[in-house]
């Protein structure tokens, strides 16, 4: 026998193009004419924010923050390290972190008491997913998309070990026994 890894579908392309207008409506009601700067949190992030900030139809602004937390696998090191800062002020901004993930939480919450010290007019955080079974710290999101199981995710910018970002739908992977035969 030799264990295969199988692609499950979790949420289809249609449910997240679904729960990104849902939050984009919730996200409009709360910024519109306020000039918000989105900061997206690379590289998980890019698809969502892409697909999110198309359903935005009033002035705002993107940035990029690399952060890496994640070693080779599926675990988090714990250690978060800034690979990519902000290339912008953020003093009296409405900022808007866009997360791909909160897992542990360890990684927003340190990323939001950065964003916090630099005293932004306000400060909140829209995740597309959260995994509260899996939390350390606590992390409190303003506009969720889904609540998925502690399983490990890929697909639509999500990855292991940077792949399967490119999947429009999110997946989990599952082992699948099959002989070595090449059966099943
Ligand atoms: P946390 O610090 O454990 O909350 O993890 C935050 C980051 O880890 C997320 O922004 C993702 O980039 C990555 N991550 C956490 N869970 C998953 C997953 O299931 N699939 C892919 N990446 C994940
Ligand atoms: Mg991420």
């Amino acid at each position: 026998m030799r264990s295969e890894l199988e692609l499950k579908i979790l949420l289809t392309r249609q449910e997240i193009e679904a729960t990104v207008k849902r939050l984009a409506a919730e996200i409009r009601q709360d910024y519109v004419g306020k000039y918000p700067l989105l900061i997206g949190i690379l590289k998980g992030s890019f698809m969502f924010l892409a697909d999110l900030i198309r359903q935005l139809d009033f002035p705002l602004e993107v940035e990029f923050i690399r952060l890496s937390s994640y070693g080779p696998g599926k675990e988090s090191s714990g250690k978060i390290k800034m690979v990519w800062g902000l290339r912008a002020p953020i003093k009296g901004r409405h900022v808007l972190v866009i997360e791909d993930i909160v897992d542990t939480g360890l990684t927003t919450a340190f990323l939001l008491d950065y964003l916090q010290k630099k005293k932004p007019a306000s400060l909140r955080l829209c995740s597309l997913t959260d995994k509260p079974s899996r939390r350390k710290v606590p992390v409190a999101i303003d506009y969720l998309g889904f609540t998925v199981p502690g399983k490990f995710l890929v697909g639509y910018g999500l990855d292991l070990d940077e792949k399967f970002r490119n999947l429009p739908d999110i997946c989990y992977l599952e082992n699948k026994e099959t002989d070595s035969r090449g059966r099943g």
